[in-house]
């Protein structure tokens, strides 16, 4: 068994694994998504709806996940069907590894857009600008060009693949621990320079001042929403992580590390947009084209607001890279797992994959119009595969773990997972109780939301 486990990979120590799961979580969610519907929805009334799901539904899942992998050490099709042989369950796994290698797809290629942005910044072409309709041009005429969208997505899936490739300890653990400090450095650092213009207090309160009149059914399952994706459950990508554990790491508290890295960056990221925003005259409410459109516009009105600029491009960019590598690792395992190819072919095969599909994507966001504005839909296919993968099968992946977890593997089952090597879970019944009732009720109440409504998170 350990001979198996030793040729697959494990994690060198538990707070290189910490490393590694929080940099999966933490990605474009937190430092582009999270601000904006943060602002869009209520300030500190949203975050705190956020932080009950996240304790309430997320950390549960996330034990859930990491337990599901480090019982079976498979990727989430093979956890399945190891848990669960001949029954469809297996099928719950695989949806995941689908879902995990779609949401790469169009990940990408945003990824790539943050690239490219940190060499725009740099290079000076905000420098000139006079406001807000110039640089919606700029990102019109960028998200257009077929070369930059598909080429810088290229190069965004070459990067993860050269650090998955050498797998989970030596490719993976390494760089995660290299660039997670990294980037709560640049962090801070960006946070200090925010926070300190001169008008930045009209920004914080913007950001979080409680407004509940904003709250409506539509905000709470926003909050949910957001709190999975954030927290990077539903797609097979914390299962395959724990599969790379071993049976003495406590799972619980390494959960809990993860979930407060991820939501403290979250509510950071939000303190440098929106007080240089608001010092800088800018639009709070731009939604999706914040960091695109809104915040560029203002970067020639500071001082240094070049390097501030880049240094957000380069943040998001680490933060989306420790996030890719995550979701690579998805078909990668399933490959090496199933089909009992090596890391290098199964990396190889995994990232051209998921790079042609990236292609639509890329293409569909001013590129060719046919994708841009698909026959049928309506929408292009990038807002397609979000909606079908990160919200509908994201949530789905989800709502299989709790029922899996709650009442086919079961909770005993799991609960010895976790308490192998004298772990002790003090919470369990609670625990049990989240993942029986709580977790599926409220993933009932997101999806007959989103299909009633035609609203997506
Ligand atoms: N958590 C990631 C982010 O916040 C996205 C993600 C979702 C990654 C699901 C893996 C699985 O950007």
């Amino acid at each position: 068994m350990n001979e198996i486990d030793k040729s697959r990979g494990i994690w060198g120590s538990k707070i290189g694994f910490i490393f590694a799961a929080s940099g999966s979580a933490i990605g474009l969610g937190n430092i582009w998504r999270f601000p904006y519907v943060t602002g869009q929805n209520g300030g500190a009334a949203f975050v705190l709806i956020y932080i009950f799901f996240i304790v309430i539904i997320g950390l549960p899942i996330m034990v859930s996940e990491l337990t599901i992998g480090r019982a079976t050490r498979k990727n989430p099709y093979g956890a399945f069907k190891k848990l669960s042989p001949n029954t469809r369950w297996r099928f719950a796994g695989g949806l995941g590894v689908l879902t995990g290698s779609l949401l790469l797809s169009f990940y990408s290629v945003i990824a790539g857009f943050t690239i490219g942005y940190f060499f725009k910044t740099l290079r000076g072409d905000f420098v000139e600008i006079s406001g807000v309709s110039q640089s919606a041009e700029i990102f019109s005429a960028f998200s257009a060009n077929p070369v930059y969208t598909v080429g810088l997505s290229l190069i965004f899936m070459a990067l993860t693949a050269l650090i998955v490739v050498r797998g989970i300890s030596s490719g993976i653990e390494k760089w995660s621990k290299i660039f997670m400090p990294v980037l709560f450095i640049l962090l801070i650092v960006l946070v200090i320079r925010s926070v300190t213009l001169e008008g930045a207090g009209k920004g914080l309160e913007f950001y979080l001042k409680p407004d509940f009149t904003q709250v409506t059914v539509g905000t709470v399952i926003m909050a949910l929403g957001q709190a999975l994706f954030s927290l990077s459950l539903g797609g097979g990508g914390m299962m395959t992580y724990g599969s790379y554990l071993s049976k003495k790491d406590n799972m619980v508290s390494s959960a809990g590390y993860i979930i407060l890295f991820d939501t403290l960056i979250a509510i950071l990221a939000g303190f440098i947009i929106f007080p240089a925003l608001f010092a800088m005259g800018g639009d709070p409410s731009g939604g999706p084209g914040l960091i695109f459109v809104t915040l560029p516009s203002i970067f020639m009105k500071m001082t240094g607001g070049m390097i501030f600029g880049a240094s957000i491009f380069l943040l998001l960019s680490l933060a989306a890279l420790t996030t890719t590598i995550s979701l690579l690792e998805i078909p990668v395992a399933y490959f090496v797992d199933e089909k009992g190819w090596t890391r290098k072919k199964a990396t190889l095969w995994a990232s051209v994959l998921v790079f042609v599909l990236s292609i639509p994507c890329a293409l569909s966001l001013g590129a060719y119009e046919w994708f841009t504005s698909l026959p049928f839909f309506k929408i292009g296919f990038l807002d397609l595969i979000v909606i079908i993968f990160a919200n509908y099968s994201l949530v789905f992946g989800v709502f299989l773990i709790a029922i899996f977890v709650g009442y086919k593997w079961g909770i005993k089952s799991a609960v010895q997972e976790i308490e192998e090597e004298g772990n002790v879970f003090a919470n369990k019944r609670i625990w049990a109780f989240l993942i029986r009732y709580v977790s599926p009720l409220a993933i009932i109440a997101i999806l007959g939301y989103i299909i009633i409504t035609g609203n997506y998170f």
